[in-house]
């Protein structure tokens, strides 16, 4: 089955509602909430500026980037109108922000006239990474600055032994979820391919002990398997109550990988 980011509003309204709030609650724990710090105290917000993200989604990095930003302008572009329609309602409070229904290869915007462009978690779920980049290329000003930050999801995992069966749900989650899981390898190359030079790459773990942001992962893909004829309601039921027992006994060991490039135009 192919990634549902790669086409949202196909996914339906409960993958909307699921995922709004699921990446919601990623921007919220304290390891997300310092990668996207870091990467916004690192850009220049001058007076009159504009920012954008790409790949909006529901909106939870746009806020953080206009709260920093304010009062200059951010403008969010998002391919599903369901994910913006969520987006717009979540922000209502930010008068710097604005969405629009727009693919990453095809801004409504002018050339050299952005300062700062921002592709969160976006790259690795598209087939083809070059025609974003070659667009961002386009509308971003001679010293603005892009920004890619993506999971290495080749490295996540739900892992505490060998063949968990927990482990088995975060690698069906990737194969279900995810486009491309190596694209942090490719990152830089493709940056300097679309004549972009890369000023930082920086690499952050993040590991889930306690709380429910991998429960996701478990809970979709066993259903997935459920539903499909693979495994029991038994099966289905224990895997979501393993991955809860292990958060409360303090046995949860979910980890992640995110990478961060900041690129200027060459
Ligand atoms: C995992 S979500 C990340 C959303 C948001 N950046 C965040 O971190 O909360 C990936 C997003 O990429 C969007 N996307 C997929 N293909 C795209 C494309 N060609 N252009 C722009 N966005 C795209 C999806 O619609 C989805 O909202």
């Amino acid at each position: 089955m192919s990634d549902p980011f790669q086409n949202v509003d196909a996914a339906g309204e409960e993958f909307i509602a699921a995922f709004a709030d699921s990446m919601d609650a990623r921007q919220s724990d304290p390891q997300m909430e310092s990668i996207v710090a870091t990467y916004l105290s690192k850009l220049r917000f001058a007076e009159g500026s504009v920012t954008v993200e790409v790949g909006a989604g529901a909106g939870a990095v746009t806020r953080r980037i206009a709260a920093h930003a304010e009062p200059e302008r951010v403008m969010a572009f998002e391919p599903s109108s369901g994910f913006v329609k969520v987006a717009r309602d979540r922000a209502k409070q930010y008068a710097n922000i604005t969405f629009e229904v727009a693919d990453g290869t095809a801004l409504p915007l002018d050339d050299n006239s952005v300062c700062n462009l921002i592709l969160h978690t976006v790259l690795t779920h598209v087939v083809d990474p070059a025609p974003l980049l070659k667009e961002a290329r386009r509308v971003l000003k001679a010293d603005g600055n892009l920004v890619v930050c993506d999971a290495d999801f080749s490295k996540a995992s739900l892992s505490n032994s060998p063949n968990d069966p927990l482990n088995a749900c975060a690698r069906a989650f990737v194969d279900e979820f995810v486009t491309d899981p190596h694209i942090v390898a490719k990152m830089r190359s493709l940056m300097i391919a679309a004549d972009f030079e890369v000023t930082e790459f920086d690499v952050q773990s993040r590991t889930i002990a306690d709380n429910d942001q991998m429960l996701p992962w478990v809970e979709e893909t066993a259903k997935r398997m459920f539903d499909r004829g693979e495994i029991g309601q038994e099966l289905f039921s224990g895997l979501v109550a393993e991955y809860k027992r292990r958060a409360i006994a303090g046995t949860l060991y979910g980890y992640q990988v995110f990478a961060t490039a900041i690129a200027k135009p060459a």
